[in-house]
C-alpha cells in the first residue's frame, strides 16, 4: 500500500453557506477527497473566528453548523476527518512553540495585518487601533493547523497563498534551528480562478455584496430569489448570449448537463424567455441540493449523531496533531 497524500483545510465558521462558497470550495474539495490516494483532514476554524470576539453563542452555532454543512456536502466518509480545531489542544501549544521561530517582521508583513494598519493611518489613527494579537498571529495559528497534521497540500483560495508562503518560512525556520524533517512543508492547491460564480446581480456572489443565494434555505425561498436575478431585457424570441447570462453561468454549475446545454442552445436561436430559465433552474437546483440539504437538517436535528461523527475526526485529529507536538517538543528539549 502506497502512503495516502494528507489533504488538509480549515474553513471558519462564518454564517450561512451560499451557493458559490460550495461551487467554489466545498464540492472541490469533496471531490479531492473522494479520490482514494487521499486521506483528508477539515475542520472549522473556531480559534481564528475568535480574533474578531463572536458572541459566543453565536459562535457556537456557526460552528456546528459549518461542521454539519461540511458532513452533508460529502465529506463524510472514512478518508475524511472532520473536526473543530479547538478540540486539537496539541494545535494551540504548537503554535506557541512555532511562536519562537516566527520572526515578527514576518506577521507585520501579513497582509490582513497590513491592511488594517493602512486603514489606520489613512484615518489619522495609533497604527495597531484594534489589533489584537488573536489577528496579528492568525498565520502562526495557521501554520499550527497546517505543520501539525503534517499535511502535503492545502487547498485554499487564492486570499490565503501568503498563509501558505508563511507556513512553509516557519517550518524551514524550525528545521534551520532545532532538526530538519521533524516539519513537513505544505503545498498550496490554488483553486483556478476563472471559475466564479456569479450572484443576483451579475458580480461573483459575495456575501459582501449581499447577492448571495444560500446554500441549505428552503426550495421555495431559493426559487424566490432566482426570479431576482438580474437579466437583460431581451424578450422570449431574441437570440441571447449564454456565456454572459448569469442563470446559465449557475445552470452550468447545478443542472443537469444535459438541460444545461439544452438552455444553451435555446440562447442562441431564440425562443426562450428568462421567466422559463428561472423557474428551470429553481427546478434543478432543488434537485441538486435536496439530498444534500435533507443530510444537514438531519445532522442538525440529531445532536448525538453529529458530536459522534465530530469525535470521530478529533480522535484522528489529536493522535497526529499529538504525535507533531511530541516530535517538536524533543527537537526543542522539552
Ligand atoms: N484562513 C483560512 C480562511 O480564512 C482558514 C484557515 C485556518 C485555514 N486555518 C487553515 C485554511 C489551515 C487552510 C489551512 O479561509
Amino acid at each position: 500500500m502506497t502512503t495516502p497524500t494528507i489533504t488538509l483545510t480549515g474553513v471558519q465558521p462564518t454564517g450561512e453557506l451560499h451557493l458559490g462558497n460550495y461551487a467554489g470550495a466545498i464540492r472541490p474539495l469533496a471531490q479531492l477527497a473522494a479520490q482514494p490516494s487521499r486521506e483528508t483532514y477539515v475542520f472549522v476554524a473556531d480559534l481564528h473566528a475568535l480574533n474578531s470576539r463572536p458572541d459566543p453563542d453565536r459562535l457556537r452555532d456557526r460552528t456546528r453548523k459549518m461542521a454539519a454543512a461540511l458532513l452533508a456536502c460529502g465529506l463524510d466518509h472514512d478518508r475524511v476527518h472532520v473536526y473543530r480545531q479547538s478540540r486539537v489542544p496539541a494545535i494551540a501549544q504548537i503554535s506557541a512553540l512555532l511562536a519562537n521561530v516566527t520572526s515578527k517582521g514576518t506577521l507585520n508583513r501579513a497582509h490582513a495585518y497590513k491592511a488594517l494598519v493602512a486603514a489606520n493611518t489613512a484615518a489619522g489613527r495609533d497604527a495597531d487601533h484594534g489589533v489584537n494579537m488573536g489577528l496579528f498571529t492568525y498565520p502562526v495559528l495557521m501554520a499550527a493547523d497546517i505543520l501539525g497534521m503534517r499535511a502535503h497540500e492545502v487547498p485554499v483560495g487564492a486570499d490565503q497563498t501568503q498563509h501558505l508562503e508563511i507556513a512553509v518560512e516557519l517550518a524551514r525556520a524550525f528545521a534551520r534551528a532545532y532538526h530538519p524533517g521533524v516539519l513537513r512543508e505544505p503545498k498550496a492547491v490554488v483553486a483556478q480562478t476563472g471559475g466564479v460564480l456569479p450572484g443576483l446581480d451579475g458580480r461573483k456572489m459575495s456575501k459582501s455584496y449581499g447577492n448571495t443565494i444560500p446554500l441549505f434555505t428552503a426550495p421555495a425561498q431559493q426559487a424566490k430569489l432566482i426570479r431576482r436575478v438580474i437579466t437583460d431585457s431581451r424578450r422570449p424570441q431574441d437570440p441571447k448570449d449564454p456565456d454572459t447570462c448569469t442563470l446559465v453561468a449557475l445552470l452550468d454549475t447545478f443542472a443537469e448537463p444535459a438541460a444545461a446545454q439544452e438552455v444553451r442552445g435555446r440562447y442562441r436561436t431564440g425562443g426562450i424567455g428568462y421567466g422559463d430559465v428561472k423557474a428551470l433552474l429553481a427546478e434543478q437546483l432543488h434537485m441538486t441540493l435536496t439530498p444534500m440539504r435533507d443530510r444537514y437538517q438531519a445532522l442538525l436535528a440529531d445532536s448525538a449523531r453529529l458530536d459522534a461523527a465530530l469525535q470521530a475526526g478529533e480522535r484522528r485529529a489529536n493522535q497526529r496533531a499529538t504525535e507533531t507536538l511530541r516530535l517538536l517538543s524533543a527537537a526543542i528539549g522539552l
